[in-house]
Order: C-alpha cells, then structure tokens, then sequence
C-alpha cells in the first residue's frame, strides 16, 4: 500500500473556492445555463425564481459562482453586478458572460466589497452564496447601508442540521492539509426572522421550500425588504 501524503494545495479559503470553481462551468451549455440561472434551490426548475428580488433596476450577487444569475438579470436589462472572493470563478464568469451588456464582475470578499464602496442596489441576493459563508452579524449591516430603501435582501442555503445552530466550521483542505478553516452561518427560519428584524429589515419571509420529492432536503430561502424612509 502505498502511504504517500501528497498535501492539498489550498492554503486560503479563497483558495478553497478556485478548486471548487476549476471546471464547473464548462459542464453546461449557456441555454442551460441562462434557463436554470434563478434557482434558489438546489433542484433545477424547481421553487422561487427572481421574482423574490422584487422588479430592480440595479442588483448585486453575493458569490456569484458560474454568473449564470447575474448575466440572466443583466439579460433583462437590469444593471447586474456580482462579487466573488475566487479569482477562478471570476476569470471563468467575467470570460463566459462577457459579451452579456450590463453584466459586472467583481473579484473581492463580500464584506471587504461592500465596505469599500458607496454604491447601493435595489436588491443584494445570495444563492447558495456568500451570506451563507459570512457572519450574519458583519454582513448584515452592510447589507442593509447598501440596499436602496424599499430594497429586496434575498438568500438560500441548505436547510440547518437540526441542532446545529450558528457558524458551522469546516476544513478546506480537507484533514491532511493546512489547516485552512471555512465557516458557514446556519439558523432556522424564525431565527433568521429575528435576526433580520433586529437588523432593521422588514417584511421577513424565511421558511424552508420543500423538494420536489419531499422524502428530500429542502431549501432555507429567505427574503426581506429595506424599508422606506
Ligand atoms: C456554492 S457556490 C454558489 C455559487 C452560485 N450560486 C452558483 O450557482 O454558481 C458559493 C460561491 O460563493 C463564493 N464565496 C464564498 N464566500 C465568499 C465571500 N466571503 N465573499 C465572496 N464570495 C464568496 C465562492 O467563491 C463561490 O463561488
């Protein structure tokens, strides 16, 4: 048998995210892409779409990933903005979608993003995305500075581990790497109801979305507005 350890070659968390990113894209078409862009759940054609942003103008993704999501909003004429800590998803998103007017991609950590920047959207979401990688507690603020008033917060994530609550860790180079440690924030639905209501949001709706199979895991989709001033 054979005992060599080779050691994983991710060092960051972002690092962990390139590998994650290295080759996702080109396993689908961009029709297939385009038409299965706004899901919110993990089942494609399944749930909510992107009407949960309300009607914006102007939106932002928090991890965009492939940019399927931003370049179909953008397609619609919205000014579609995304943020994404991996350098390989942005090379692969900003090259794929590149010919898609009104699309942006931005290569940054969400919260370093929003802090350095003035800009405020009518709707911030997240799929799958960097709010389910980031403290509540940081992002949420900024979140709200930069929706526009009357402006549409939305994220999904997998449902919590009943028990599990709070930042869940994981090691992104797996237990023969660098220590290299990941976070994911999980919290039932009325929970993330006071948290987004302390935070100053209204109109919380968070629930789990059943899947198409409801022997399956379903889908934690929450949405919630800035209010008007
Ligand atoms: C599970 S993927 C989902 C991406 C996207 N919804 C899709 O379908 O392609 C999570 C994405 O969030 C990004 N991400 C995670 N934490 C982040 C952070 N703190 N700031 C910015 N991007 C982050 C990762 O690089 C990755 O591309």
């Amino acid at each position: 048998m054979n005992h060599t350890v080779l050691p994983s070659k991710t060092t960051t968390p972002a690092g962990y995210w390139d590998r994650y990113g290295t080759g996702l894209a080109e396993e689908e078409s961009h029709e297939e892409a385009l038409k299965n862009a706004f899901g919110w759940c993990q089942y494609d054609g399944h749930g909510p779409g992107d009407e949960l942003l309300g009607r914006p103008t102007t939106a932002l993704e928090l991890g965009f990933g492939r940019g399927n999501a931003v370049a179909a909003l953008a397609l619609q004429g919205i000014s579609a903005t995304g943020v994404d800590v991996s350098g390989v998803q942005h090379e692969n998103a900003a090259q794929r979608w590149r010919h898609v007017p009104g699309a942006e991609f931005v290569c940054a950590e969400a919260l370093d993003y929003l802090s350095n920047t003035t800009r405020r959207w009518d709707a911030i979401y997240s799929i799958w995305g960097a709010a389910w990688f980031t403290d509540p507690a940081l992002l949420l603020p900024l979140g709200f500075d930069h929706l526009e008033p009357g402006g549409r917060l939305a994220f999904s994530s997998a449902p919590p581990v009943p028990g599990a609550y709070g930042p869940q860790g994981m090691y992104g180079a797996g237990f023969r790497g660098r220590p290299v440690w990941l976070y994911r924030w999980s919290y039932e639905p009325d929970d993330w109801t006071d948290i987004l209501t302390r935070h100053g949001f209204t109109g919380v709706d968070a629930r789990i979305h059943p899947a198409p199979n409801p022997d399956l895991l379903g889908t934690l989709i929450v949405a919630a507005r800035r209010p008007l001033e």
